[in-house]
Protein backbone atom coordinates (compact mmCIF):
# COMPACT_ATOMS: atom_id res chain seq x y z
CA UNK A 1 0.00 0.00 0.00
CA UNK A 2 2.92 2.35 0.96
CA UNK A 3 5.55 1.76 -1.72
CA UNK A 4 6.71 4.53 -4.30
CA UNK A 5 3.37 5.77 -4.53
CA UNK A 6 3.11 9.84 -4.54
CA UNK A 7 1.02 10.70 -1.33
CA UNK A 8 -2.57 12.75 -0.53
CA UNK A 9 -3.02 14.17 2.26
CA UNK A 10 -7.04 15.88 2.37
CA UNK A 11 -9.75 16.41 4.57
CA UNK A 12 -12.64 18.16 6.28
CA UNK A 13 -13.76 19.58 9.22
CA UNK A 14 -16.20 17.54 11.33
CA UNK A 15 -18.94 20.20 11.73
CA UNK A 16 -22.10 17.52 10.41
CA UNK A 17 -23.15 15.37 7.66
CA UNK A 18 -21.43 15.91 4.34
CA UNK A 19 -24.05 16.80 1.12
CA UNK A 20 -23.61 17.06 -2.19
CA UNK A 21 -21.50 19.80 -2.73
CA UNK A 22 -18.71 18.22 -0.96
CA UNK A 23 -19.34 14.99 -3.36
CA UNK A 24 -19.29 16.78 -6.61
CA UNK A 25 -15.98 19.20 -5.43
CA UNK A 26 -13.99 16.35 -3.70
CA UNK A 27 -15.26 13.49 -2.59
CA UNK A 28 -15.75 11.62 -5.91
CA UNK A 29 -12.06 12.80 -7.11
CA UNK A 30 -10.90 11.06 -3.36
CA UNK A 31 -12.61 8.08 -4.39
CA UNK A 32 -10.91 8.01 -7.58
CA UNK A 33 -7.57 9.25 -6.29
CA UNK A 34 -7.60 6.61 -3.87
CA UNK A 35 -6.07 4.29 -6.26
CA UNK A 36 -3.47 6.03 -7.39
CA UNK A 37 -1.84 7.91 -4.64
CA UNK A 38 -0.96 6.62 -1.29
CA UNK A 39 -4.33 8.63 0.20
CA UNK A 40 -4.34 10.33 3.32
CA UNK A 41 -7.99 11.77 4.96
CA UNK A 42 -7.90 13.50 7.72
CA UNK A 43 -10.53 14.28 9.82
CA UNK A 44 -9.64 17.87 11.70
CA UNK A 45 -11.56 18.09 14.56
CA UNK A 46 -9.41 20.08 16.35
CA UNK A 47 -9.78 22.55 12.83
CA UNK A 48 -13.32 22.14 13.97
CA UNK A 49 -13.02 23.13 17.51
CA UNK A 50 -11.26 26.54 16.48
CA UNK A 51 -14.77 27.84 15.47
CA UNK A 52 -16.61 25.07 17.70
CA UNK A 53 -15.19 25.04 20.99
CA UNK A 54 -18.49 25.53 22.79
CA UNK A 55 -19.83 22.10 20.97
CA UNK A 56 -17.68 19.26 21.88
CA UNK A 57 -20.84 16.71 21.76
CA UNK A 58 -21.73 18.18 18.08
CA UNK A 59 -18.15 17.85 16.89
CA UNK A 60 -18.21 14.02 18.89
CA UNK A 61 -20.88 13.40 16.38
CA UNK A 62 -19.99 14.65 13.78
CA UNK A 63 -16.44 12.81 13.21
CA UNK A 64 -18.88 9.82 12.95
CA UNK A 65 -21.26 11.05 10.64
CA UNK A 66 -18.33 12.26 8.30
CA UNK A 67 -16.33 8.90 8.65
CA UNK A 68 -19.80 6.89 7.45
CA UNK A 69 -20.09 9.22 4.68
CA UNK A 70 -16.68 8.70 3.51
CA UNK A 71 -17.63 4.57 3.50
CA UNK A 72 -20.63 4.99 1.94
CA UNK A 73 -19.39 7.14 -1.37
CA UNK A 74 -16.51 4.66 -1.66
CA UNK A 75 -13.73 5.69 0.36
CA UNK A 76 -12.31 1.95 0.76
CA UNK A 77 -10.31 2.02 4.73
CA UNK A 78 -8.66 -1.17 3.17
CA UNK A 79 -7.19 1.01 0.41
CA UNK A 80 -7.12 4.88 1.73
CA UNK A 81 -6.27 6.03 5.19
CA UNK A 82 -8.51 7.47 7.30
CA UNK A 83 -7.50 9.15 10.31
CA UNK A 84 -8.18 11.38 13.85
CA UNK A 85 -6.57 14.57 13.56
CA UNK A 86 -6.90 15.12 17.73
CA UNK A 87 -5.58 11.77 18.48
CA UNK A 88 -2.35 12.17 16.40
CA UNK A 89 -0.01 14.01 18.91
CA UNK A 90 2.54 14.74 16.02
CA UNK A 91 0.10 16.84 14.43
CA UNK A 92 0.01 19.12 17.58
CA UNK A 93 3.95 18.95 18.04
CA UNK A 94 5.00 20.10 14.55
CA UNK A 95 2.15 22.46 14.77
CA UNK A 96 4.29 24.11 18.21
CA UNK A 97 7.43 24.14 16.00
CA UNK A 98 5.82 25.51 12.78
CA UNK A 99 4.74 28.54 14.96
CA UNK A 100 8.40 29.37 15.87
CA UNK A 101 8.91 30.21 12.25
CA UNK A 102 5.55 31.60 11.40
CA UNK A 103 5.32 35.47 11.36
CA UNK A 104 2.30 37.13 12.42
CA UNK A 105 1.58 38.95 9.92
CA UNK A 106 1.12 35.70 6.95
CA UNK A 107 -1.60 34.91 9.81
CA UNK A 108 -3.61 38.21 9.78
CA UNK A 109 -3.39 38.43 6.01
CA UNK A 110 -4.66 35.15 5.05
CA UNK A 111 -7.52 35.80 3.32
CA UNK A 112 -9.60 32.40 3.71
CA UNK A 113 -9.26 32.85 8.00
CA UNK A 114 -10.40 36.91 6.88
CA UNK A 115 -13.65 35.72 5.33
CA UNK A 116 -14.10 33.07 7.62
CA UNK A 117 -13.58 35.71 10.75
CA UNK A 118 -15.78 38.26 9.47
CA UNK A 119 -18.50 35.42 8.09
CA UNK A 120 -18.90 34.58 12.12
CA UNK A 121 -18.74 38.48 12.59
CA UNK A 122 -15.97 38.66 14.77
CA UNK A 123 -14.28 41.43 12.91
CA UNK A 124 -14.79 44.93 11.63
CA UNK A 125 -13.82 45.56 7.88
CA UNK A 126 -11.04 43.88 6.82
CA UNK A 127 -8.55 43.20 8.70
CA UNK A 128 -8.19 40.72 12.12
CA UNK A 129 -6.43 42.77 14.05
CA UNK A 130 -9.86 44.27 14.38
CA UNK A 131 -11.05 41.72 15.87
CA UNK A 132 -7.89 40.72 18.49
CA UNK A 133 -10.27 40.76 21.32
CA UNK A 134 -12.99 38.29 19.85
CA UNK A 135 -10.43 35.85 17.96
CA UNK A 136 -8.69 33.13 19.55
CA UNK A 137 -5.06 32.00 19.53
CA UNK A 138 -6.00 28.57 17.94
CA UNK A 139 -8.34 29.83 15.50
CA UNK A 140 -5.86 32.83 13.81
CA UNK A 141 -2.86 30.42 13.93
CA UNK A 142 -5.30 27.01 12.57
CA UNK A 143 -3.35 27.57 8.83
CA UNK A 144 -0.02 26.85 10.76
CA UNK A 145 -2.22 23.75 12.44
CA UNK A 146 -3.20 23.11 8.90
CA UNK A 147 0.32 23.09 7.48
CA UNK A 148 1.39 20.12 10.64
CA UNK A 149 -1.71 18.30 8.76
CA UNK A 150 -0.31 18.30 5.18
CA UNK A 151 3.54 17.71 5.86
CA UNK A 152 3.24 15.05 8.95
CA UNK A 153 2.94 12.44 6.59
CA UNK A 154 4.85 14.34 3.96
CA UNK A 155 2.15 14.60 1.15
CA UNK A 156 2.98 15.56 -2.12
CA UNK A 157 -0.56 16.52 -2.94
CA UNK A 158 -3.36 18.44 -1.58
CA UNK A 159 -6.50 18.25 -3.42
CA UNK A 160 -8.95 20.79 -1.98
CA UNK A 161 -11.43 23.62 -2.65
CA UNK A 162 -10.12 27.00 -4.37
CA UNK A 163 -10.65 28.90 -0.76
CA UNK A 164 -7.60 26.70 0.79
CA UNK A 165 -5.08 27.57 -1.73
CA UNK A 166 -3.94 30.58 0.89
CA UNK A 167 -3.18 27.76 3.11
CA UNK A 168 -1.29 25.15 1.01
CA UNK A 169 0.44 28.71 0.20
CA UNK A 170 1.55 29.38 3.66
CA UNK A 171 2.41 25.69 4.31
CA UNK A 172 4.76 25.58 1.11
CA UNK A 173 6.15 28.91 2.70
CA UNK A 174 6.50 27.35 6.36
CA UNK A 175 8.01 24.57 4.92
CA UNK A 176 10.64 26.32 2.69
CA UNK A 177 11.81 28.49 5.84
CA UNK A 178 11.51 25.20 8.12
CA UNK A 179 13.66 23.49 5.77
CA UNK A 180 16.21 26.13 5.49
CA UNK A 181 16.90 26.40 8.72
CA UNK A 182 17.10 23.30 10.48
CA UNK A 183 18.16 21.34 7.36
CA UNK A 184 14.83 18.83 7.00
CA UNK A 185 13.78 17.64 3.61
CA UNK A 186 10.10 17.97 4.32
CA UNK A 187 8.41 18.15 1.10
CA UNK A 188 6.59 21.14 -0.25
CA UNK A 189 3.33 20.46 -1.05
CA UNK A 190 1.01 21.16 -4.22
CA UNK A 191 -2.48 22.25 -3.93
CA UNK A 192 -4.66 20.18 -6.72
CA UNK A 193 -7.91 22.63 -7.16
CA UNK A 194 -11.22 20.54 -7.85
CA UNK A 195 -12.88 21.83 -10.90
CA UNK A 196 -16.54 21.10 -10.11
CA UNK A 197 -18.31 23.86 -8.10
CA UNK A 198 -21.91 23.03 -7.33
CA UNK A 199 -24.38 25.94 -6.81
CA UNK A 200 -27.44 25.77 -4.78
CA UNK A 201 -30.66 25.04 -5.65
CA UNK A 202 -32.09 28.00 -4.20
CA UNK A 203 -29.88 30.03 -6.24
CA UNK A 204 -27.54 30.78 -3.48
CA UNK A 205 -23.92 31.35 -3.87
CA UNK A 206 -23.18 27.64 -2.15
CA UNK A 207 -24.99 24.73 -0.65
CA UNK A 208 -24.62 24.88 3.06
CA UNK A 209 -26.35 23.42 6.05
CA UNK A 210 -26.61 26.65 7.69
CA UNK A 211 -28.50 27.85 4.37
CA UNK A 212 -30.45 24.58 5.05
CA UNK A 213 -30.47 24.34 0.96
CA UNK A 214 -28.45 21.04 1.37
CA UNK A 215 -28.73 17.71 -0.05
CA UNK A 216 -27.08 15.77 2.35
CA UNK A 217 -25.53 12.21 0.72
CA UNK A 218 -27.97 10.37 3.72
CA UNK A 219 -31.28 12.20 2.76
CA UNK A 220 -34.19 9.94 2.10
CA UNK A 221 -35.75 10.13 -1.15
CA UNK A 222 -38.52 12.55 0.81
CA UNK A 223 -35.64 14.91 1.71
CA UNK A 224 -34.13 15.15 -1.50
CA UNK A 225 -37.80 15.50 -3.41
CA UNK A 226 -38.28 18.43 -0.78
CA UNK A 227 -35.24 20.41 -1.32
CA UNK A 228 -35.44 19.72 -5.49
CA UNK A 229 -39.00 20.90 -5.50
CA UNK A 230 -37.97 24.29 -3.99
CA UNK A 231 -35.16 25.10 -6.61
CA UNK A 232 -35.44 28.61 -7.98
CA UNK A 233 -35.84 28.19 -11.80
CA UNK A 234 -35.94 30.84 -14.68
CA UNK A 235 -38.63 33.48 -13.17
CA UNK A 236 -39.78 34.22 -16.44
CA UNK A 237 -41.37 31.00 -16.58
CA UNK A 238 -44.65 31.44 -15.41
CA UNK A 239 -46.76 28.30 -16.81
CA UNK A 240 -44.92 25.05 -17.80
CA UNK A 241 -45.72 25.93 -21.31
CA UNK A 242 -43.64 29.41 -21.62
CA UNK A 243 -40.87 28.53 -23.41
CA UNK A 244 -37.66 28.78 -20.84
CA UNK A 245 -33.74 29.70 -20.56
CA UNK A 246 -32.07 26.84 -19.29
CA UNK A 247 -28.87 28.87 -18.52
CA UNK A 248 -30.35 31.00 -16.44
CA UNK A 249 -32.07 27.82 -14.67
CA UNK A 250 -30.50 26.36 -11.14
CA UNK A 251 -32.12 23.12 -11.82
CA UNK A 252 -30.40 22.57 -15.43
CA UNK A 253 -27.16 23.27 -13.77
CA UNK A 254 -28.43 20.17 -11.95
CA UNK A 255 -28.74 18.04 -14.84
CA UNK A 256 -25.42 19.13 -16.22
CA UNK A 257 -23.62 17.43 -13.66
CA UNK A 258 -26.08 14.80 -12.53
CA UNK A 259 -28.09 13.92 -15.39
CA UNK A 260 -25.78 13.65 -18.67
CA UNK A 261 -27.23 11.63 -20.40
CA UNK A 262 -30.84 13.84 -20.89
CA UNK A 263 -29.77 16.71 -20.17
CA UNK A 264 -29.78 18.35 -23.88
CA UNK A 265 -32.89 16.96 -24.63
CA UNK A 266 -34.45 18.33 -21.66
CA UNK A 267 -33.01 21.76 -22.78
CA UNK A 268 -34.69 21.42 -25.70
CA UNK A 269 -37.51 20.79 -24.37
CA UNK A 270 -37.20 24.03 -21.70
CA UNK A 271 -36.57 26.27 -24.49
CA UNK A 272 -39.60 24.97 -26.50
CA UNK A 273 -42.04 24.97 -23.48
CA UNK A 274 -42.73 21.18 -23.43
CA UNK A 275 -41.67 20.32 -19.85
CA UNK A 276 -42.98 22.11 -17.11
CA UNK A 277 -40.44 22.88 -14.06
CA UNK A 278 -42.21 20.63 -11.89
CA UNK A 279 -42.20 17.48 -14.35
CA UNK A 280 -38.78 18.80 -14.86
CA UNK A 281 -37.66 18.66 -10.97
CA UNK A 282 -39.33 14.92 -10.79
CA UNK A 283 -36.62 14.16 -13.61
CA UNK A 284 -33.54 15.48 -11.45
CA UNK A 285 -35.36 14.02 -8.29
CA UNK A 286 -34.83 10.60 -9.93
CA UNK A 287 -31.29 10.88 -11.15
CA UNK A 288 -30.51 11.98 -7.58
CA UNK A 289 -31.91 8.91 -6.04
CA UNK A 290 -30.26 6.76 -8.44
CA UNK A 291 -26.53 8.77 -7.42
CA UNK A 292 -27.62 8.48 -3.25
CA UNK A 293 -29.36 5.05 -2.95
CA UNK A 294 -26.42 3.21 -2.71
CA UNK A 295 -24.75 5.66 -0.91
CA UNK A 296 -27.47 5.57 1.56
CA UNK A 297 -27.86 1.66 1.90
CA UNK A 298 -23.96 1.53 2.13
CA UNK A 299 -23.83 4.14 4.58
CA UNK A 300 -26.77 2.33 7.41
CA UNK A 301 -24.46 -0.83 6.87
CA UNK A 302 -21.83 0.67 8.31
CA UNK A 303 -24.32 2.38 11.00
CA UNK A 304 -25.41 -1.09 11.56
CA UNK A 305 -21.32 -1.86 12.65
CA UNK A 306 -20.65 0.69 14.80
CA UNK A 307 -16.99 -1.77 16.63
CA UNK A 308 -16.38 -2.00 12.53
CA UNK A 309 -16.22 1.72 11.90
CA UNK A 310 -14.38 2.53 15.33
CA UNK A 311 -11.56 -0.12 13.98
CA UNK A 312 -11.46 1.51 10.78
CA UNK A 313 -10.62 4.81 12.56
CA UNK A 314 -8.59 3.10 15.07
CA UNK A 315 -6.21 1.17 12.43
CA UNK A 316 -6.32 4.43 10.37
CA UNK A 317 -5.01 6.97 12.78
CA UNK A 318 -2.43 4.09 13.70
CA UNK A 319 -0.75 4.28 10.55
CA UNK A 320 -0.77 7.91 10.17
CA UNK A 321 0.92 7.93 14.10
CA UNK A 322 3.90 5.76 12.50
CA UNK A 323 4.22 7.84 9.37
CA UNK A 324 3.92 11.11 11.95
CA UNK A 325 6.59 9.68 14.29
CA UNK A 326 8.62 9.11 11.10
CA UNK A 327 8.87 12.60 10.43
CA UNK A 328 8.98 13.50 13.70
CA UNK A 329 12.26 11.66 14.34
CA UNK A 330 13.78 12.90 11.62
CA UNK A 331 13.19 16.72 12.55
CA UNK A 332 14.43 16.12 16.46
CA UNK A 333 17.66 14.56 14.87
CA UNK A 334 18.21 17.91 12.61
CA UNK A 335 16.90 20.23 15.21
CA UNK A 336 18.97 18.71 17.46
CA UNK A 337 16.34 17.70 20.18
CA UNK A 338 17.01 14.10 20.36
CA UNK A 339 18.84 14.68 23.29
CA UNK A 340 19.25 11.24 23.70
CA UNK A 341 19.82 9.65 21.11
CA UNK A 342 17.64 6.83 19.97
CA UNK A 343 16.04 6.71 23.60
CA UNK A 344 14.49 10.00 23.00
CA UNK A 345 11.98 8.15 20.89
CA UNK A 346 11.55 6.14 23.86
CA UNK A 347 10.07 8.74 25.79
CA UNK A 348 7.58 9.39 22.52
CA UNK A 349 5.48 6.07 22.28
CA UNK A 350 3.82 5.35 19.28
CA UNK A 351 1.02 2.21 19.30
N1 LIG B 1 -9.55 23.59 6.10
C1 LIG B 1 -10.15 22.48 5.40
C2 LIG B 1 -11.63 22.84 5.16
O1 LIG B 1 -12.16 23.70 5.82
C3 LIG B 1 -10.12 21.19 6.19
C4 LIG B 1 -8.71 20.71 6.43
C5 LIG B 1 -8.08 20.59 7.63
C6 LIG B 1 -7.79 20.28 5.43
N2 LIG B 1 -6.83 20.13 7.47
C7 LIG B 1 -6.61 19.91 6.15
C8 LIG B 1 -7.83 20.18 4.04
C9 LIG B 1 -5.48 19.48 5.47
C10 LIG B 1 -6.69 19.72 3.37
C11 LIG B 1 -5.53 19.39 4.08
O2 LIG B 1 -12.23 22.25 4.29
Amino acid sequence: MTGKRKRILTGDRPTGKLHLGHYVGTLNNRVKLQHEYDTFILIADIQALTTHYDRPGMIRQAVRDVTLDYLAVGIDPNVATICVQSLIPEIAELTVLYGLITNMNKLRHNPTTKAEAQQLGLIQGEDLMTGFDQLTYGFFGYPISQAADITFVNADLVPVGRDQMPHIELCRDIVKKFNGIFGTSIKEPEGLVGEAFLHALDGSAKMSKSLNNAIFLADEPAQIKAQVMKAVTDPARIHPTDPGTPEICNVYKYHQVFSKEIVEETAKKCRAGTIGCVACKKVLVKHLESLLTPFRELRKEFESKPDEVDEILIEGTKRARREGKKTLEHIRERMGTDYFGQKTSELLPVP
